[in-house]
């Protein structure tokens, strides 16, 4: 049973309006139709809605174009790395784009050089009442859910010797745990959307990594995490086609250009330069050139291969439960 929020009330009028831009303004707009409850008929061609005790949910024609054209996407983490260029490239395909993120200032700067179809929300993507306000925020100012991107993550390195419990956790929360909590919210405004427009096909794709699809030698919080992550993509997957929900993970290579490699104070070179992950390497270069080697198409994943893959889960609506790689061939699937 889902709960009656103004969200869910925001993504039911967009359906019934013809997937339309719904967003509630505080009062009643001069000229809104009235409505005690939701009645799809009702909606149908007009221009505002106005219920008592909420406000008015303006309906405005989907500004844009692009593959993406008029999808309402969240992405988690987007403030920097993958998720940015993530969502710059979703928002170039027309998508409106939430820039969720737990860096506030820094979500909200790229917002603002996305321009129109973006907003910045604050979000903790491992706790639940967090969650829960960053889907509600995202249908009452956009009118609805049609991708959520789980993409915010964390790494942690280290071996059995080094690693502490209260690491380890912590990537398991932000990795493995948050995901569950961002599908089950982002899933019960894409339900209330099935109910209005039952053939509507929406998607749930998950930022996985190559680390899920193969062990991490001194990383296993880390792959352990996003193993798991695929484990609830089959499982959300098997539960959600019903509501004509698509579950996928797209798993990269690595982003050597990114922040979580290069900071040069806690990226990965550095961390595994110090956890002697890569036999007789002395500096930064060696762990560098150790992890280009790798991959048969030298050179590492950048955002805008993982969003080509994203956009292939959209777009294909015959697939759902898998995890693609993103890897230049380093991980090829049996
Ligand atoms: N960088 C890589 O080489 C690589 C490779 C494969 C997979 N990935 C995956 O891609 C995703 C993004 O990685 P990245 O390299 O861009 O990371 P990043 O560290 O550059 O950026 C992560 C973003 O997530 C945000 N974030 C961190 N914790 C959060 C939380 N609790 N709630 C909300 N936001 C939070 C950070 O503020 C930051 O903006 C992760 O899931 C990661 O596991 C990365």
């Amino acid at each position: 049973m889902i709960e009656m929020t103004k969200g869910i009330m925001a993504a039911k009028i967009r359906m019934a309006a013809g997937k339309k831009i719904v967003t509630l303004k505080e009062g009643k707009a001069e000229g809104a139709f009235e409505m005690k409850e939701f009645d799809a008929e009702k909606v149908k061609g007009k221009k505002a809605v106005y219920i008592d005790g909420i406000g008015t949910y303006e309906i405005t024609e989907p500004e844009g174009c692009g593959r993406l054209y008029n999808k309402i996407a969240i992405v988690t983490g987007s403030a920097q790395g993958f998720g940015k260029g993530i969502a710059e490239v979703l928002h170039a395909q027309g998508a409106y784009v939430v820039i969720a993120d737990l860096n506030y200032p820094l979500a909200e700067s790229v917002a603002k050089e996305l321009g129109e179809r973006a907003i910045a929300v604050e979000v903790n993507a491992g706790d639940e009442a967090s969650v829960a306000a960053m889907i509600e925020k995202t249908a009452v100012s956009f009118g609805g859910l049609d991708l959520f991107v789980n993409n915010a993550g964390i790494a942690k390195a280290g071996g059995l010797e080094e690693m502490e419990v209260g690491t380890f956790e912590l990537v398991t929360k932000i990795n493995y745990t948050a995901y569950f909590l961002g599908a089950k919210y982002s899933s019960a405004v894409m339900k209330a959307q099935h109910e209005v427009d039952p053939s509507y096909m929406m998607d749930i794709v998950q930022v996985n990594s190559k680390s899920g699809l193969s062990g991490s030698n001194k990383n296993f919080a880390y792959a352990g995490s996003k193993f798991g992550g695929i484990g609830l993509t089959e499982s959300f997957a098997l539960e959600l086609v019903p509501y004509n929900i698509k579950v996928n993970s797209v798993c990269p290579g690595n982003y050597y250009d990114g922040p979580l490699w290069s900071d040069p104070e806690r990226g990965l070179f550095v961390q595994y330069l110090n956890a002697g992950k890569v036999p007789g390497a002395k500096t930064v270069k060696d762990v560098y050139d150790f992890y280009v080697s790798k991959s048969p198409i030298k050179r590492g994943c950048n955002p805008p291969d993982v969003a080509k893959a994203i956009m292939y889960c959209v777009e294909q609506e015959f697939e759902t439960g898998q995890a693609i790689p993103v890897t230049g061939g380093q991980i090829m699937l049996k």
